[in-house]
């Protein structure tokens, strides 16, 4: 079992301007103890598929309309968020893009 598989991801942002499709679809494993890269031009969704991994989406304006995250087996987008709270921090942790204002360098 994958540490974490994410499964045709999708995940929409509801504006004023209408209806912007920021993942379309995206899909990836990750093992324990492997690193995994994403590289992609700006705009194309690594921190909104990030986001949405980690359940710190911001919603609405953003709506995750399809697919499964699967973390050690546990479909994310189906638990309560008090057992997501649970996991987030202790067994899951983002470092946010401006690194060296999140982080001592
Ligand atoms: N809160 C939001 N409201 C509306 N659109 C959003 C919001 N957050 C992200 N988006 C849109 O989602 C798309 C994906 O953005 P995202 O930040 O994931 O890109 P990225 O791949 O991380 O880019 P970069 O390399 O610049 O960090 C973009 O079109 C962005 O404008
Ligand atoms: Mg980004």
């Amino acid at each position: 079992m994958s540490l974490l598989e994410v499964r045709d991801l999708h995940v929409e942002f509801h504006t004023r301007d209408g209806v912007a499709q920021a993942v379309n679809g995206v899909s990836f494993g990750v093992e324990a103890g492997e690193t995994l890269a994403v590289l992609g031009e700006s705009g194309s969704g690594k921190s909104v598929t990030a986001q949405a991994v980690m359940g710190i989406l911001d919603m609405p304006p953003g709506r995750i309309t399809g697919g499964e995250i699967l973390f050690q087996g546990q479909d994310l987008l189906r638990l309560p968020e008090d057992k997501r709270r649970r996991i987030r921090g202790a067994r899951m942790a983002m470092i946010f893009q401006d690194a060296l204002s999140s982080l001592n360098p």
